[in-house]
């Protein structure tokens, strides 16, 4: 696309500070990532990624149309990029912080993130993408606010809690990385514990500390519940209470009572529990799905619901929930969560005003998860194809080279297995402004979620079996949403690819997308005007093929004649003339 001395260069990057004023408040951060060892949230000696110091990291709070930038100095001993799971990046796949589109922060250095909220609202999180750094923390809480002229969909709640849940290793996430590379690790490699907040569960001696929140008798409180974990969905419930289903990953649901709500890795949700019982306390437990975990298992996850001057503690049997192999609780669930189609969210107009079940499809692709042995090395694959991160962020390669000597464009077999696997760096395109169906069939033993960045999906059909074109007549419109499960069976989505740039598409499960389940979508659109398509960020980072043109020799000393050659790279550094 661009080439260096190409003039379009310049006038790309004039703009960008015309787009960093555009509406919504600005919302800057300072963050120190670092490895600490102090924090022992399993009473045992791990390097555990911090954020100023915080585990898990901070809440970014922002409204609608917020522009948020994030100094991110990587203070640790390798290097970070950071994902903010659901946010769609409109128009700016520069600012997806996943390594398809950025070259990580060096250890020792900075960089600042600045993305926009832009029409969205809801609940996410964010986490470290790169280098399994997100089995050893680093993650944290996101709330997208409504702006204050669109009424929130139910009463003001006494307080907000974020309660991010997740499986977690007792050993340190750099060896479990080493270990991928060993087929018994790779394939089961069960973890230990399951956080809330980082804390362990409430009495086990292995926890220094238990999540815990206080709520006043009479008040109705929204938990924003994420799945921040590595592999394991989980059942969360509160003891004596039930809880109101309002919203997931950015929409507003059908309000609908449940006793227990199944979340998978990735997933999002609020819920509004009232303090509607005595003023003890009581158990919130989150218990793996697929797995036989007893209530005395580090893999329960428990915290406490404290009423103001209770003192009576937690007691009696901890709320027990559905069968954990249930496979069919959390589809019918699933399939209970609608969209509120008369709401409004991010916009007065209700959300409903998008009708998918009468819209022309322009691809579809079918896509398998499974698991390969590749070159004597545990794969994860998609289609039979494992993925290979190249050196050179994709989004680079595209602006500057057109994305040849990269990768791959269009080889991908979108809709069927390869014959044979292979391990390649290869890209689909998605059609700009097409509606994309994508059929996820699930043929592992364990759920697994999926999560393709920059857009949402309008998940419209389950179902057990083959998935076959005509069974679109089955089709309805359940909810909207970023990321979804499925096991031994098929899910399908659509999504308006409105969206130009490169978007990940992966597994949620860690390892499955550290081993290669995961590919790029990339939504093209050939018209530079950055309105369609924001330009690089003035600070873009350059690695792989396009590298920093180099330092200015030295002034030569006086007394030494200067003999040296000019320094050369093997490809010309592209000119930086912001
Ligand atoms: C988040 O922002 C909203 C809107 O500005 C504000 O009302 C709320 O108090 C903030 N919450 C926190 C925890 O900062
Ligand atoms: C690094 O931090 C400094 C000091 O806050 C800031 O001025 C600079 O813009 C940051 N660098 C990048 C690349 O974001
Ligand atoms: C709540 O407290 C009342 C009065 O102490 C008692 O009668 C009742 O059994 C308690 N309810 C529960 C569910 O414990
Ligand atoms: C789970 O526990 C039940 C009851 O103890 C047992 O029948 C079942 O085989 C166990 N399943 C697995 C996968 O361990
Ligand atoms: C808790 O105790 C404090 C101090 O006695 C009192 O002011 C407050 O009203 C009590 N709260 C509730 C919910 O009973
Ligand atoms: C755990 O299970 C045992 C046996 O079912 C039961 O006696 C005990 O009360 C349970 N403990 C908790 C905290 O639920
Ligand atoms: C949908 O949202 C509207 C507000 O626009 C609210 O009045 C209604 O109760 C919601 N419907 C359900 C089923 O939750
Ligand atoms: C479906 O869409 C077509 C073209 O967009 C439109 O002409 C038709 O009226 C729609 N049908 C329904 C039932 O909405
Ligand atoms: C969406 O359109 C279909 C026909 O295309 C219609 O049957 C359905 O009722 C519409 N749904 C809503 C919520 O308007
Ligand atoms: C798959 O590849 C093998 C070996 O190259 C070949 O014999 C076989 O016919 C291929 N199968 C299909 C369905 O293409
Ligand atoms: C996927 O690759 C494996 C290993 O080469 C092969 O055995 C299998 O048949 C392939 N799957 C399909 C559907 O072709
Ligand atoms: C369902 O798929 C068939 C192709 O198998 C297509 O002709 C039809 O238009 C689709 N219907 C909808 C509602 O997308």
């Amino acid at each position: 696309m661009a080439s260096p001395g190409d003039h379009r260069w310049l006038v790309v990057c004039l703009t960008v500070l015309t787009f960093a004023v555009a509406n919504g408040a600005e919302i800057f951060l300072e963050w120190h990532v670092a490895i600490d060892t102090t924090i022992r949230p399993v009473s045992v000696d791990q390097p555990v990624i911090t954020i100023n110091g915080m585990f898990p990291g901070p809440l970014i709070n922002a409204t609608t149309n917020d522009n948020v930038h994030v100094n991110v100095f990587n203070d640790m001993d390798e290097p970070l990029l950071i994902t903010w799971n659901g946010i769609q990046q409109r128009l700016n796949s520069w600012q997806d912080g996943v390594a398809g589109t950025n070259c990580p922060i060096q250890p020792g250095t900075n960089w600042t993130y600045v993305f926009q909220a832009k029409d969205q609202i809801g609940t996410f999180f964010y986490f470290p993408s790169i280098n399994f750094q997100k089995a050893g923390g680093g993650f944290g809480p996101i709330r997208v606010n409504n702006r204050d002229v669109i009424l929130v969909p139910f009463g003001k709640p006494e307080a907000e809690f974020d309660l991010l849940i997740g499986d977690w290793y007792q050993r340190s996430y750099k060896d479990v990385r080493s270990m991928m590379n060993t087929e018994l690790l790779a394939y089961y490699s069960p973890p230990d514990m399951m956080l809330m907040n980082g804390k362990g569960p409430y009495m086990n001696p292995l926890a220094k500390a238990h999540e815990s929140f206080t709520v006043t008798q009479g008040k109705m409180y929204r938990l924003r519940i994420s799945n921040v974990g590595i592999a394991w969905s989980f059942n969360f419930r509160i003891q004596n209470h039930r809880m109101v289903v309002v919203e997931t990953e950015g929409s507003y649901t059908n309000q609908i009572t449940v006793d227990s709500l199944d979340v998978h890795v990735g997933q999002s949700y609020s819920v509004l529990v009232t303090a509607d019982q005595n003023a003890t306390d009581y158990y919130m437990v989150a218990t793996p799905k697929m797995t036989n975990a007893s209530n005395t298992s580090t893999l329960v996850g428990i915290g406490i619901l404290h009423y103001e001057n209770s003192t009576t503690p937690a007691n009696g049997p901890l709320p027990s929930g559905p069968d954990p192999f249930d496979r069919d609780f959390s589809i019918n669930q699933a399939k209970s969560i609608r969209w509120n189609l008369t709401t409004g969210a991010a916009r007065p107009n209700p959300q409903g005003t998008f009708n998918v079940s009468n819209v022309t499809i322009s691809q579809t692709f079918i896509l398998q998860g499974s698991t390969a042995e590749i070159d004597g090395t545990p794969s994860y694959t998609v289609n039979n194809v494992s993925y290979l991160t190249p050196d050179t962020p994709l989004k680079l390669a595209d602006f500057f080279a057109n994305g040849s000597g990269v990768y791959q464009l269009d080889t991908f077999p979108v809709d069927s297995v390869n014959n044979g696997t292979v391990r390649g760096t290869f890209v689909a395109t998605g059609n700009h402004r097409g509606w994309l169906q994508i059929v996820f069939k699930n043929n592992l033993d364990v759920m697994d979620a999926w999560h393709l960045d920059g857009f949402g999906f309008y998940v419209v059909g389950f179902g057990d079996g083959n998935w076959a074109p005509e069974l679109n007549s089955t089709y309805n419109l359940y909810e909207s949403r970023c990321s979804l499960h499925c096991s031994g069976g098929w899910t399908a989505v659509y999504s308006y690819l409105d969206n130009p740039g490169m978007w990940n598409l992966r597994s949620q499960q860690l390892k499955n997308w550290y081993l290669g389940e995961e590919l790029y979508v990339r939504v093209y659109d050939a018209d530079p005007n950055p309105a369609k398509e924001r330009p690089p960020p003035g600070n873009l980072l350059l690695c792989g093929k396009f590298q920093p043109p180099p330092l200015p020799p030295p002034p030569p000393s006086p007394s030494e004649p200067s003999t040296a050659p000019p320094p050369r790279s093997s490809a010309p550094p592209p000119q930086i003339s912001w």
